[in-house]
Order: structure tokens, then sequence, then C-alpha cells
């Protein structure tokens, strides 16, 4: 499922005087098959931005469109095709595990199977919770009648995460997913992220606010600025200019940083901003 966003704008209690311009004119298109990073400052739109794509924010005004689902502020809503949606589009929120509730691991994540598929019988169901528990890389046989209260946080994430991809989800959205783990926690879960791509949803879409994990994984990256879209490309094409970047609030990749560096004292290294192509190319340069 491709998206196109078209002219959206978004304002907060619109017509009070707190009135708040959260999206402005954005334009964006996402294909299936992307990676997608959604990066920018505190407050530039980002979070307002993905709840469209699940209508769990309806569009104000604008043309928005996931696949075969016309989201657009003019058009017709169906309530059972938003239901399909929702179960296409997975949302991972921040912190997602604040969200867990029930007393095991499978009763939560057979919470979020249940919802959409409350027809479903109790065999299908476990099969679902099982392959769910699996794919986050949880042995459902050790965690699945765990309480989900006793887990680590990276683990109590990855419980969230198969409640949201049980309904097996073309599009996986997931805002600042690694937020709040330590570093060992957070290369896992950007691995299960990558796993997840290749096996599962064909796009996967992340807000974040770590330009190395967007500029190792993402093939395109929007960055937002008041609620604008300011940038968008590749990682390479998106952090080429250090300065612009900057006054974006925004800081360089590492890889980026690095190339800067040696930019500056007449090395000039092409690289894709990944860690293995850095180095690569320095040790082609080194080579030749
Ligand atoms: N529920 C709300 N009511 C009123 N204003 C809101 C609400 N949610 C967000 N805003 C405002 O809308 C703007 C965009 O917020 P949004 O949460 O989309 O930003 P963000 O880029 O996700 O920020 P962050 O990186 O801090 O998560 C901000 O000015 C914010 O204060
Ligand atoms: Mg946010």
């Amino acid at each position: 499922m491709q998206i196109i966003a078209k002219g959206l704008n978004f304002v907060y209690n619109k017509k009070t005087k707190f009135s708040v311009k959260a999206l402005d004119n954005v334009d964006l298109t996402i294909d299936e098959g992307d990676f997608f990073g959604i990066i920018g400052h505190t407050g530039s739109g980002k979070s307002t931005f993905i709840q469209h794509l699940n209508a769990l924010v309806p569009v104000q005004e604008g043309v928005l469109k996931v696949g075969d689902y016309d989201l657009s502020a003019n058009a017709k809503k169906d309530k059972k095709a938003l239901k399909t949606l929702r179960s296409k589009v997975g949302m991972v929120f921040q912190y997602p595990e604040y969200q867990l509730f029930e007393d095991t691991v499978f009763k939560d994540v057979a919470f979020g199977f249940s919802n959409f598929f409350p027809q479903a019988s109790k065999r299908e169901t476990a099969d679902a919770v099982y392959e769910a528990l699996s794919l986050v890389g949880l042995d459902p046989e050790k965690y699945a009648e765990r309480s989900p209260f006793d887990l680590s946080g990276g683990q109590k994430r990855r419980v969230a995460i198969a409640g949201v991809i049980v309904t097996r989800p073309e599009i996986l959205v997931l805002d600042e997913p690694v937020a709040g783990l330590d570093p060992k926690g957070k290369r896992e879960l950007m691995k299960l992220l990558r796993t997840l791509h290749e096996k599962e949803s064909k796009t996967i879409i992340i807000v974040s606010h770590d330009m190395d994990e967007v500029a190792e994984n993402c093939n395109k990256v929007a960055v937002f600025s008041e609620g604008k879209i300011v940038r968008k490309g590749t990682p390479k094409d998106v952090f080429s200019d250090a300065e612009e970047i900057k006054k974006l609030r925004l800081d360089l990749p590492l890889t980026g940083y690095l190339c800067q560096t040696l930019k500056s004292k007449g090395v000039n290294v092409d690289c894709d901003l990944t860690e293995e192509d850095f180095i690569r190319k320095i040790q082609e340069i080194k080579r030749g």
C-alpha cells in the first residue's frame, strides 16, 4: 500500500484561542517497501502526521490516501473499511509498554488480535499470538504465561509490538521505537524492525530523534519543522547540508559528521551514511 498526502493542514483546538497549527501544507509520498524515517525538532508535527495514517487524527484539510483507503477531508467515511485499515496500518505509540494491562503476555497480545477479529476461534487466536511472539523474538513457550510486568523494559516493548503485529499489518508505524532503551536494547530493537521489514510488514515508518538509527536503517527520510516538511530524500541527500541541519535543530549522524570533517581536510568520502558503506569507502581510499 502506498501512502500519498497532499496539502495536509491540521490545527489543534481549532477556532479557540488555544489553537495550534500542527501540520502546514504537508505533501509526502511513502512507497510500499520503504523503511521511512520521520525526523524533526520537538513539536514539529511528527506524531500528528503519523496519527493521520490510520485515522486516529482525522484529516481537516487536504488529501490522504493509504492504499485504496481515502482518508481525505472530503471523502466519505465507512466505519467497516476504517476498521480494516486500522488492522493493516499498525501503530506503535511512544512507550507502548505503558499500555500493557493484562496479567499474562498471552492475554495482552490476544487483546490486539480479538479487537479486530472478534469472531476468530480460540485456536486461531492462539496461533496468531504465538506467531507474533516468535516474530518479536520472545519464545512463546517461555513467555506466553508470564506477567508482562515482570519483564525488562525491552521485553515489555516487544510484547507491545507483538500486540500490534498480531494482525499482520502491511504498514507498521512506530513513534520513537527505541526511546528510553539502553544502547544494546536500541540495537536489538532496530534489528528486530529490520527482520520484521524483511519477513512481515512491507513498509515501516519510524519517528526518531536518533540520527544514527535513521541513517543506518531508513532508505528515505522526511524532515519536519514547524509543521512543514522542509527536506525529504535519502539520508545522504537529507544530511548533505550540515549547516541547514543545525538550523533545523538536528544533528548529523556520526557517519555524516565524519564525512564532513574529512571533507574539510580534503578527503572526500562519498558514502550512503551507513556504517558499512562508510568503512568500505575508507578502506578503498586507504588502498587507492
Ligand atoms: N492534543 C493536543 N492538543 C493541542 N496541541 C497539541 C496536541 N498534540 C500536539 N499539540 C501541538 O501540536 C504541535 C505538534 O505536536 P506533535 O506532537 O505532532 O510534535 P512532535 O514532532 O511529535 O514532537 P515530539 O518530538 O516532542 O514528540 C506542537 O506544537 C504541540 O504542542
Ligand atoms: Mg511526537
